[in-house]
């Protein structure tokens, strides 16, 4: 038997099948790219709307799998953007109802967790959770992932796509500036935003487009934002490793694709005697896949949802949801 999940928390909306010990069946994604600009949840929500139905076929087709073989059906009920999360939830309710199968909501930050946690094999790492709207380092504790630091403005990769588009690019900004930042070679001042745990974006992103706006080169800027944006993220890393006594560190979201930053933390874990794991992209960014595997932990643990009781949880925070399949 096999869990579908379903993911439309912002611009993706994505259907996975997952089986046993986090075996992807398949992924059927579609990601909405604006035309220019940042995105309209509205506009993402009307696309999620018209993809989802086609991915649920691709997602079973290429499975292998019918929807009798399906045993609970897992949805991303937060956190973000709410038209974008009902476009998602809605689908997940009809097959739910349609199927006879139950309905299982899954928080989208916990799920970007697991689906790194089950595939790094590491029992109880820290986790480095950099997305476009959360940037987050995370351990688990007395019943719920815990965030020890996190952005006190807006998430990592938010700050490379308004960047990028500042910078005359369209979104996502995230891959174009790490392609751009290989052609860098100087390293521009910028500040360096840790306060504490925490750390900031903004002003970092108005500091970049005042230097651009004196005639610093994209090369350049993108270099000199990776290696300081990053070093904050493994500043915070290393400061929670310290302070929990661990050793190894996994990688979540989108941002977590990223070359520099999955070397910037892996130097440093190593420096400490641990290990770093990271998700193959496909799983690092927005997935079905992920929503499916929390889905069937959460499943398995017994959570699931009559529809009457399945609203949407837009600001949904990662330490406020249960995670009853983590006993330890
Ligand atoms: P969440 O809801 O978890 O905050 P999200 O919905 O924004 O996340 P993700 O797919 O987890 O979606 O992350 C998307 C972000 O990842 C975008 O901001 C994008 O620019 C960034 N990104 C993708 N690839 C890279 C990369 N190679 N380097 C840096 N950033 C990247
Ligand atoms: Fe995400």
């Amino acid at each position: 038997m096999v869990v579908l999940g379903i993911e439309s928390t912002a611009h993706t909306a994505s259907v996975g099948v997952v089986g046993e010990d986090a075996e992807v069946l398949s992924l059927a994604s579609d990601m909405y790219r604006p035309p220019s600009g940042g995105i309209h949840p509205r506009e993402a929500a009307n696309h999620h709307v018209e993809v989802l139905p086609s991915l649920v076929g691709q997602a079973l087709e290429s499975a292998g799998v019918k929807p009798k073989d399906i045993e609970a059906v897992a949805f991303a009920q937060g956190p973000g953007l709410g038209p974008c999360l009902r476009a998602g939830a809605t689908v997940a309710r009809m097959l739910s109802l349609a199927w006879d199968r139950p309905l299982v909501p899954v928080n989208h930050c916990v799920a970007h967790v697991e689906i790194a946690r089950v595939l790094s094999g590491l029992e109880d790492p820290l986790l480095l959770y950099a997305s476009g709207g959360n940037t987050q380092v995370i351990a688990y504790g007395r019943g719920r992932y815990r965030v020890l630091g996190e952005t006190l403005d807006i998430g990592i990769g938010n700050f490379l796509d308004k960047l990028w588009i500042g910078l005359g690019g369209t979104f996502p900004g995230g891959p174009a500036i790490e392609a751009e930042a290989r052609r860098g070679t100087e390293l521009l001042p910028l500040p360096y935003s840790v306060h504490g745990m925490d750390v900031a974006f903004s002003g970092i992103l108005t500091a970049t487009l005042a230097l651009h706006a004196k005639g610093a080169n994209r090369p350049d800027l993108a270099y000199s934002v990776e290696a300081t944006t990053y070093s904050m993220l493994t500043e915070i890393t290393e400061r929670a490793l310290a302070h929990r006594g661990r050793d190894s560190v996994v990688l979540g979201g989108g941002v977590a694709c990223n070359e520099r930053l999955r070397g910037m933390v892996k130097t440093m874990v190593e420096s400490r005697g641990g290990t770093m794991f990271a998700p193959p992209k496909s799983l690092c960014v927005d997935n079905g896949a992920m929503i499916a595997w929390t889905g069937r932990l959460a499943f398995r643990a017994g959570l699931t949802s009559s529809v009457e009781a399945s609203a949407v949880q837009p600001r949904q925070r990662t330490d406020l949801v249960a995670t009853p399949w983590r006993n330890d």
